[in-house]
């Protein structure tokens, strides 16, 4: 029997990067598995798809783009039962605040922040009828403490954990727990593009584990929240982060 045996989970963004570690990570848990992800991705999505079924879970692929509200309901509709949801889909394109466009920071809020509170919005009716659920959210260490070229990403993900506090606080009573999880800096396609040279180096050494993040160091917060180990914990953020911010 394994933890997550007889659940579902639902992971936006699921087709790469964080989000595949996290969806082979509580697969791995025995979550069956709805890739939640934008079109495009459909050949990620459908390699992690057989990735899932190669370990005896189901796995089902929907579109959605979680900066638009009616396409995410449809997209919920289509994917059932979700006991478990995990909001990782996210965004970067590094700028300074000095140089930032409207467009930018729009785009940013548009995924990050209001992307959190439509597909939540989306999916508590259904937790709430049946009185659990788990909503885990991907915020980012950003959010913790700024990192420069990054001012509105870390506000969009300072939002996020302040939407996971309060909505902890208004779906508790219904026995459904929310938690975010602060990634560092984590070897994806989105940290690649921004990390080169001295930088890589500089992150690198102001780890504690000397190492950056790699996305399955990320399934095992996900999973513990995931589970009945987390039963009485909510509207907490855990830093997943190798040892490099400690508040
Ligand atoms: N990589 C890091 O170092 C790091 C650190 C902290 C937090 N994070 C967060 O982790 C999450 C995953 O990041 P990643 O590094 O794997 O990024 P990534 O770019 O590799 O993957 C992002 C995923 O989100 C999806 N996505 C983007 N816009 C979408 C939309 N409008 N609707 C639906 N899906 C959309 C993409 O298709 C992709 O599958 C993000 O929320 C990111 O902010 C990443």
């Amino acid at each position: 029997m394994r933890m997550l045996d007889g659940q579902t989970a639902l992971v936006t963004g699921g087709s790469r990067g964080i989000g595949a570690a996290l969806v082979r990570g509580l697969a791995n848990a025995g979550a069956d598995i709805v890739i939640a992800d934008l079109p495009m991705q459909d050949n990620e999505a459908a390699a992690i798809k057989a990735e899932v079924e190669e370990l005896g879970r189901t796995c089902r692929l929907v579109h959605m783009d979680v900066t638009d509200e009616a396409n995410v309901k449809d997209a919920i509709a289509e994917a059932g039962r979700i006991d478990i949801l995990v909001n990782n889909a996210g965004i970067l394109k590094a700028m300074t605040l000095e140089h930032l466009d409207q467009k930018t920071w729009d785009a940013h809020f548009d995924v990050n922040a209001r992307g959190v509170l439509f597909v939540t919005n989306a999916v508590l009716p259904q937790m709430r009828e049946r009185k659990s659920g788990r909503v885990i959210n991907i915020a980012s260490l950003a959010a913790r403490q700024g990192i420069a070229t990054e001012g509105h990403y870390a506000a969009t993900k300072a939002a996020v954990v302040t939407l996971t506090r309060v909505y902890a606080q208004e779906v508790g009573a219904d026995g459904i727990t929310v938690n975010a999880i602060c990634p560092g800096i984590i070897l994806t396609e989105m940290a690649k593009n921004k990390l080169v040279g001295e930088d890589r180096d500089r992150w690198t050494q102001a780890t504690s584990l000397k190492r950056l993040g790699d996305p399955s160091d990320v399934a095992g917060a996900a999973i513990f929240f995931a589970s009945p180990l987390s039963n009485y914990v909510s509207g907490q953020a855990l830093n997943v982060c190798g040892g490099l911010y400690f508040h």
